[in-house]
């Protein structure tokens, strides 16, 4: 098995992190599930110098909580193995991030991106979400944000509604387009389909095809 390498989203997430981290004058329970290498959390984690912070990753994977353990060494970290919330049973959190797989198969099984990582996310890329949202505000503290990514690989209208259905109070970041890569663009018939179904989003713009990223943040 292997580990997710960080990319784009990655990266969105950990500015939003940050961000309310920077603006906190209490100090907050973290949680991060579907961490991967860890990558997020860590990122955060240079910024909380005084570790006025509590950080709490997890992920399905052995190899991913492997190197996360190896990585951090820091007072306040809890890192732990399991499925979704299943490793939190008894926690409550101020912000808690899901960065779990949430792209439709379909793309994921033809993406280098996935290799040895586990998706398992269902056509529209949404089973691992519906799970998390329905679960998600158990784990909220008061004022508790809840913050993930919407990725256009999967069924994005869908995503929102269910979203909408369990959040009042919704922002989304600005749009992320980046082009999607060799493997898509050879199989482009196939994932017109989904497209059609709208399983999965994408633009056609001069001679690419453009899917996008951005940030919901739920307010309890
Ligand atoms: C898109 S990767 C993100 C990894 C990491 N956050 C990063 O930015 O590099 C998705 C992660 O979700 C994990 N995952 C998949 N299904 C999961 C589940 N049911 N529960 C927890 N983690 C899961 C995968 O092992 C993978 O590490």
């Amino acid at each position: 098995m292997a580990v997710f390498k960080k990319n784009l989203t990655s990266k969105i997430i950990t500015d939003n992190l940050i961000k309310f981290i920077k603006n906190s004058k209490k100090s907050l329970k973290i949680l991060e599930i579907g961490c991967g290498d860890g990558n997020i959390s860590r990122k955060a984690m240079i910024i909380d110098k005084t570790c006025k912070h509590e950080f709490h990753l997890s992920d399905i994977s052995k190899e991913a909580i492997e190197i996360v353990k190896k990585k951090i060494k820091r007072k306040k970290v809890i890192i732990k193995r399991g499925s979704i919330f299943k490793p939190w049973k008894d926690y409550t959190f101020d912000i808690i991030i899901s960065d779990v797989s949430s792209i439709s198969d379909e793309v994921a099984n033809y993406s280098s991106w996935y290799r040895g990582v586990k998706n398992n996310a269902g056509l529209d890329g949404l089973k691992n979400m519906k799970v998390i949202l329905k679960n998600v505000r158990k784990l909220m503290n008061k004022n508790g944000i809840f913050l993930f990514p919407i990725i256009s690989l999967c069924n994005v209208g869908d995503l929102k509604k269910l979203a909408k259905k369990k959040f009042q109070l919704i922002n989304f970041t600005k749009k992320i387009y980046w082009p999607l890569p060799k493997f898509f663009m050879i199989r482009k018939n196939k994932f017109k389909k989904l497209k059609k179904q709208r399983l999965i989003n994408y633009d056609d713009k001069y001679g690419l095809s453009i899917a996008y990223t951005y940030i919901a943040i739920c307010k309890k």
